[in-house]
């Protein structure tokens, strides 16, 4: 019997299937891989589900299905992943930005009114995501991000460079990079898992940088660092943000306010855990101001 040909319909028929053990969306993953093999965005696949895909194509496709049925994120393969409403590059030194971190920047934009100057700061900045999106967002304020990683810092900047934002970028841990700098708002996504979260040996986690997921002290060690140092580095009524694990937010209360915080409070991201937590530094009397 001659074989089907390998229209763009028989591939992705044949290849959802196979991830079927890896991601409960094999179908959406096979089109976003296909489409970009094609250098097409995926709604040409719709439009023509007819076209025969040459050898090269073929073997490409493959290629990242392979790599994908082996865990390898669908970012990482792609070396992109939108955050918020940027196309930010990523690749294995940087962990790949997630939706829930969108709930963190929502809450620091919340914090900078539309018009004013501040002078903001984005710890452990990975690819950029957060310090990136309040660029695009308030580009009248001072943006800088400090990241501990060279090899991520510099994907960071070059996420900047393509996105035509401006950032000051500083390579050192947290706040040791900022001696005799004072900001109007600190935000930090910092690793928060523990060593033995089993987290660690699921999905995409499986590939991406221990050093931007893991902390000491049952995940805690850099939420505590960064809590109890921002008060050196804070303005009076400045605001600090932290995104934190599905249950840590009563611990990171407990930190914010034995460090001298107020108006403390949390946000729940779009899947109902409370994921971040903020605070006001020295703010009594001055909430009007800072709203
Ligand atoms: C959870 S990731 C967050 C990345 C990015 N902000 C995001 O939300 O996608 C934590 C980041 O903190 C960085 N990091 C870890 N320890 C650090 C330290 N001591 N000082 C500065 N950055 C650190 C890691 O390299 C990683 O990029």
């Amino acid at each position: 019997m001659a074989e089907l040909p390998p229209t763009i319909a028989a591939v992705l028929k044949q290849a959802a299937p196979t991830l079927q053990g890896v991601s409960e969306r094999g179908r959406f993953e096979a089109e976003l891989l296909l489409a970009e093999v094609l250098g097409r965005d995926r709604s040409y696949l719709h439009t023509w589900p007819e076209r025969v895909l040459t050898a090269t194509e073929q073997r490409h496709f493959h290629q990242w299905l392979q790599q994908r049925q082996q865990g390898v994120p669908v970012a990482y393969i792609l070396g992109r992943r939108d955050f918020w409403r940027l196309t930010l590059s990523v690749n294995r030194d940087t962990l790949i930005p997630r939706p829930e971190t969108e709930t963190l920047l929502e809450q620091a934009l919340l914090r900078l009114p539309l018009a004013q100057e501040r002078r903001v700061v984005d710890l452990g900045c990975g690819s950029g995501a957060i310090a990136l999106a309040l660029a695009q967002e308030r580009p009248q304020c001072d943006i800088h991000a400090v990241e501990l990683a060279e090899a991520t810092l510099a994907v960071a900047k070059q996420n900047g460079m393509a996105n035509g934002l401006s950032v000051s970028w500083h390579n050192g841990s947290w706040f040791e990079p900022l001696r005799g700098m004072s900001f109007d708002m600190v935000v930090a996504n910092p690793p928060y898992l523990a060593a033995d979260s089993p987290w660690l040996a699921a999905g995409d986690l499986r590939f991406e940088p221990r050093g931007a997921l893991v902390a000491a002290e049952a995940g805690l060690a850099d939420l505590k660092h960064i809590i109890d140092q921002a008060g050196d580095y804070l303005l009076a009524g400045g605001w600090l943000l932290v995104e934190q694990g599905y249950n840590q937010a009563e611990a990171v209360k407990r930190l914010f306010i034995d460090s001298g915080f107020f108006n403390i409070g949390h946000a729940v991201d779009l899947q109902g855990i409370v994921r971040v937590t903020f605070g006001q530094w020295q703010a009594r009397g001055e909430s009007d101001e800072w709203g």
